[in-house]
């Protein structure tokens, strides 16, 4: 029987748990992406809170891509030092790591930037300054820009990356009808929506070698009119997996919509936890890499049920590290208690503030 604390591979990566922290953006690096000592720190406290692999925070392959303020970068040789002193601290704590490449794409912040965002296309009305929609020249750059990214990250010491193809960042609105509305060989139907995907996951491929985890996140619906619907992500899902991906995080949901972003708030109840399992279960019959599931999971037994009933192959959490980075452990020594996390989402304002990001809830319980 597989249990929670059941170590696994992928792809020559030796995983000691089933637990994955997810991708979190933390507010802490510094103004040009660079890792700084407080964010080792954190990385450092969940591989030792016992978390099988951490996903880190979203970082931007090019400076064009930058979605926020203090994000991670990996847009140039330079960031690479920095970066190699996480990996180092993880891989001495025990831990795996691996690192989330990223772009924003029409949600880049160009007031960061000081470069109008490039989109798939331009979407009227969706914003009031302007967004350049990618010429073919546009996307085989930013398809090289991912494959050096990961490059860096190799030589940073990570044990693989994620692309991040969710929550309606680059890869996101290329998959998305409503952010694709492009006529050429990149838009109109799934098999082109997803070229620029399996491009990148290719790219990647030929810079990292065959050996080298390539793990892609993916939303599973949009949840909005004419977003990406559950059947065409089944479809990319299983094109990915033909096309040599090595395990896919299911999640959902677009940060601009409030009822269903990524981040649901409310998880009260079990039946409200892993609100994308019945995503997983389509994606499980086509696809035949391990899936790994986001998306409010909170409880031991539900976290227990997902794997032994075979819905998923990984339990990922996000919002429940912040408030509890050594939830592993206190599991594993059988408090077996949910987590902590009530999902308020008030994690997001320490970190929007310069401060770094932190569970506020916990601090005002400790009347800190
Ligand atoms: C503060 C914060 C930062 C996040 N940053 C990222 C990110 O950088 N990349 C990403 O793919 N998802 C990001 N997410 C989404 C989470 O990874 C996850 O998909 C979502 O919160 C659902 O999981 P949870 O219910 O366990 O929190 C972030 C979520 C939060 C709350």
């Amino acid at each position: 029987m597989t249990t929670l604390f059941t170590p696994s591979e992928i792809n020559g990566m030796t995983i000691s748990n089933r637990f994955v922290r997810s991708a979190t953006w933390s507010g802490m690096a510094a103004d040009d992406g660079a890792c700084t000592p407080q964010l080792v720190d954190l990385m450092v406290n969940l591989a030792k809170g016992g978390v099988g692999l951490i996903i880190t925070g979203h970082a931007y392959v090019r400076q064009d891509g930058q979605a926020g303020p203090w994000q991670l970068g990996i847009y140039k040789n330079e960031l690479v030092p920095g970066l190699k002193t996480i990996t180092q601290a993880v891989h001495q704590s025990g831990g795996k790591i691996i690192l989330q490449l990223s772009h924003a794409g029409f949600y880049a912040k160009s007031a960061l930037t000081r470069q109008t965002p490039l989109a798939p296309s331009k979407v009227e009305g969706l914003s009031k300054s302007p967004r350049k929609d990618m010429s073919i020249l546009d996307i085989n750059k930013m398809v090289n820009s991912f494959g050096e990214a990961a490059r860096r990250a190799k030589n940073a010491g990570f044990d693989g990356v994620q692309i991040h193809s969710a929550h309606g960042y680059l890869l996101s609105q290329f998959l998305s009808p409503f952010f694709n509305r492009r006529t050429d060989k990149y838009g109109g139907e799934i098999q082109n929506r997803a070229r620029v995907l399996l491009e990148v996951l290719q790219t990647i491929r030929k810079v990292v070698g065959r050996d080298y985890p390539i793990l892609v996140k993916l939303n599973s619906q949009d949840f909005i009119e004419n977003g990406l619907k559950l059947e065409d992500s089944v479809s990319v899902a299983a094109m990915l997996s033909e096309g040599g991906i090595d395990g896919i995080e299911l999640s959902g949901g677009l940060l601009t919509s409030p009822k269903f972003s990524p981040s649901r708030r409310g998880i009260t109840s079990k039946n409200k936890e892993a609100y994308f399992r019945d995503e997983a279960r389509s994606f499980k019959k086509k696809i035949d890499v391990p899936l790994i599931l986001v998306g409010g999971i909170r409880s031991y037994h539900v976290a227990d049920q997902l794997i032994d009933k075979g819905v998923a192959d990984y339990i990922s959490m996000c919002r429940p590290f912040i408030r509890e980075p050594d939830l592993i452990n206190r599991w594993r020594a059988g408090d077996l208690r949910k987590a902590a996390c009530i999902s308020d989402n008030k994690c997001f304002s320490p970190a929007m503030a310069g401060e770094g990001i932190y569970c506020v809830t916990e601090k005002k319980k400790k009347g800190l």
